[in-house]
């Protein structure tokens, strides 16, 4: 519990909270007392709506015991849970310890359907609409900020649902991509290719790979470039290596947007979009129920649930 930076700020809070304590105690001890009793129902000389009349008398007693039994509560509470500077409480109970007393709680109850589907194989768990519907919850949960709660991916982020695969959609190696996460590493050319002119005309042997209509002169120079700089990765057609993460080129599918302007902002500049591990954060079995989820849409078998 050393919450605090330095001990003042334990005692700034124990010292006025004890004294108002004790403060609410005094004066609900003087207002019991105060008036003696030879002044007690001695009028007061207040008179409201022409005949009501303010005597002098003590509050009654149920009334004051029911604030006694507040400052009792209060004192109780700050004994038995942690309230006073940085005294823990008598129960130990922690904010922490509540979190992980329910999370054991709701691993003792859904721990056995986990562990029950992490035994079966990711096809076979795909084929299960109840875990299929299990996989979507986490999904949306853990994923959709990046991917989207459709699946569909975003610039940068990529489409699951489209049967186009970075590192492939094999069902052991989706798993394996979310259990340990990804780094697409695509290096800056701009340099390499000798500036803007140099980009562009890669850009337009990319393109001629999709089989567009290009300006042959850029493609030709471009097919130089290429051959020496990016078939490394992506391949002599331009499909790509999923080992790399290297994008296809030739399946008009792009991840940063396939115009003019961002096909040669990736080249230019490269590209190094990271999908982060999931191993620790989320543990075994559930990410395979995500992966036969992911594996699930490229399928198909999700519409069966809805
Ligand atoms: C912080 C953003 C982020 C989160 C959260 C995230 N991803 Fe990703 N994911 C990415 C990025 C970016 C890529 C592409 C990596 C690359 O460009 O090489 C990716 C790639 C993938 C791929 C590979 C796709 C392919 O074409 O091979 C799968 C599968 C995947 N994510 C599933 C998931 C699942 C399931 C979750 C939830 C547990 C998740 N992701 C959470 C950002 C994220
Ligand atoms: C070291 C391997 C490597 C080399 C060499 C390489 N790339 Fe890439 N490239 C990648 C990877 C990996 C990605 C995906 C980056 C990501 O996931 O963030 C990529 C992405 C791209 C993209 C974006 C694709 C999309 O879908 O938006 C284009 C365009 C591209 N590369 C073109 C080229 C060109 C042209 C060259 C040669 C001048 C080249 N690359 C050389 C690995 C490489």
């Amino acid at each position: 519990m050393a919450d605090f930076t330095s001990g003042f700020w334990n005692w700034y809070i124990i010292v006025p909270t004890v004294a108002g304590i004790i403060a609410c105690f005094l004066l609900l001890r003087w207002l019991s007392t105060a008036i003696k009793p030879e002044e007690q129902g001695k009028e007061l000389g207040h008179v409201w709506d022409e005949d009501l009349v303010e005597l002098n008398n003590p509050l009654p007693r149920w009334w004051l015991n029911l604030f006694y039994l507040t400052l009792f509560f209060g004192i109780g509470y700050l004994v038995l849970y942690p309230g006073l500077g940085t005294f823990p409480g008598m129960l130990g109970w922690t904010s922490v310890g509540r979190y992980q007393q329910e999370v054991d709680i709701a691993d003792a109850k859904y721990g056995p359907l986990f562990s029950k589907y992490a035994a079966m194989d990711i096809v076979a768990v795909a084929d299960d609409a109840v875990a299929r519907h299990m996989g979507e919850r986490l999904f949306v949960n853990y994923c959709a900020t990046c991917h989207g709660s459709d699946a569909r991916g975003a610039r940068g982020f990529p489409n699951l649902r489209d049967n186009d695969w970075l590192y492939g959609g094999d069902p052991t190696v989706i798993e394996q991509t979310i259990l340990d996460g990804r780094s697409g590493v695509m290096p800056a050319w701009e340099q390499a290719l000798g500036g803007e002119a140099g980009v562009a005309d890669v850009t337009e042997y990319v393109y001629s790979l999709g089989g567009r209509k290009v300006d042959q002169a850029a493609a030709d120079r471009g097919q130089e470039q290429y051959q020496t700089l990016c078939v490394a990765c992506h391949g002599a057609e331009g499909t790509g290596n999923q080992a790399l993460g290297a994008p296809n080129l030739t399946d008009n599918v792009w991840l940063y947007g396939g115009s003019r302007k961002r096909v040669m902002e990736s080249i230019a500049a490269g590209r190094n979009g990271v999908m982060p591990p999931h191993r620790e954060f989320l543990g075994e079995d559930k990410v395979h129920l995500l992966a036969a989820y992911v594996y699930s849409l490229s399928t198909g078998q999700e519409s069966e649930t809805e």
